[in-house]
């Protein structure tokens, strides 16, 4: 059985882009301290996303709040350097913040890039970063030229999963939401495409126990690879 597939979408930390490299340059820094400050410095990052989402604090002028993901992270990591008792100098903050820009990709995505572009299908980013900061480390990473499209949330001044962020890419590919299949390694970012409508593989590459909550994803994964078969369903 061939595909309807017609658009792959990729989510970019953690799913494109291997963010282990932060947690070494954190415990380079700090001792003992690599992974719960990259731990928390992603959930409190996650977690300000939510809330500029969700909250209106500006809604008397009518415009709404809205901070870019690099200031959020920015944010997040000085809340959660504080918060493990860390002192954190600024070019310590100015290093952290450009590991972000120097993200490996994952081993195999070059090959399974390639191999979506031989099979005629189109593929996009679509992240929550700002476009600067997927420009810099899909080049650094060297897997810049295997997307049509590098699509940031920031146009629509949300994070994801609030529905406009997926609904973007409806509006620039014209095309039926049976032809798209969204691939994230986070757990609620797969939830939240599918509970969009979106067919969605989760890649499962930590072995983390599902979502409790929302729809069940599509597909399951351990990585990038899987995509191959899974298109071939
Ligand atoms: C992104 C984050 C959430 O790229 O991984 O959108």
């Amino acid at each position: 059985m061939t595909t309807t597939k017609t658009l792959l979408v990729f989510d970019a930390y953690g799913t494109l882009f291997d963010v282990y490299s932060i947690s070494r340059a954190a415990e380079s820094l700090f001792p003992n301290f690599g992974v719960p400050l990259a731990n928390l410095w992603r959930d409190k990052q996650i977690d300000y996303t939510r809330l500029v989402s969700l909250s209106d604090p500006s809604a008397t002028d009518g415009s709404r709040y809205y901070e870019s993901f690099w200031e959020i992270t920015k944010k997040a990591l000085r809340f959660s350097a504080e918060k493990l008792g860390l002192e954190l100098s600024l070019s310590q903050e100015e290093m952290l913040m450009q590991s972000y820009d120097k993200l490996d990709a994952f081993a195999e995505n070059r090959e399974v890039l390639e191999e979506l572009k031989n099979r005629g299908l189109r593929t996009a980013i679509l992240s929550n970063a700002n476009s600067d900061m997927l420009e810099r480390v899909s080049k650094n990473a060297g897997i810049h030229h295997l997307f049509d499209q590098i699509v940031s949330v920031d146009q629509v001044r949300q994070f994801k999963t609030h529905p406009s962020t997926y609904a973007l890419i409806e509006h620039i590919y014209k095309i039926k939401r049976s032809e798209i299949l969204f691939v994230s390694s986070n757990d609620w970012d797969a939830l939240g495409a599918s509970w969009f409508g979106w067919d969605a593989v989760w890649l499962n590459r930590n072995n983390n126990p599902m979502d409790r909550l929302g729809p069940s994803v599509a597909h399951v994964a351990k990585d990038l690879r899987a995509l191959l078969t899974i298109l071939e369903r």
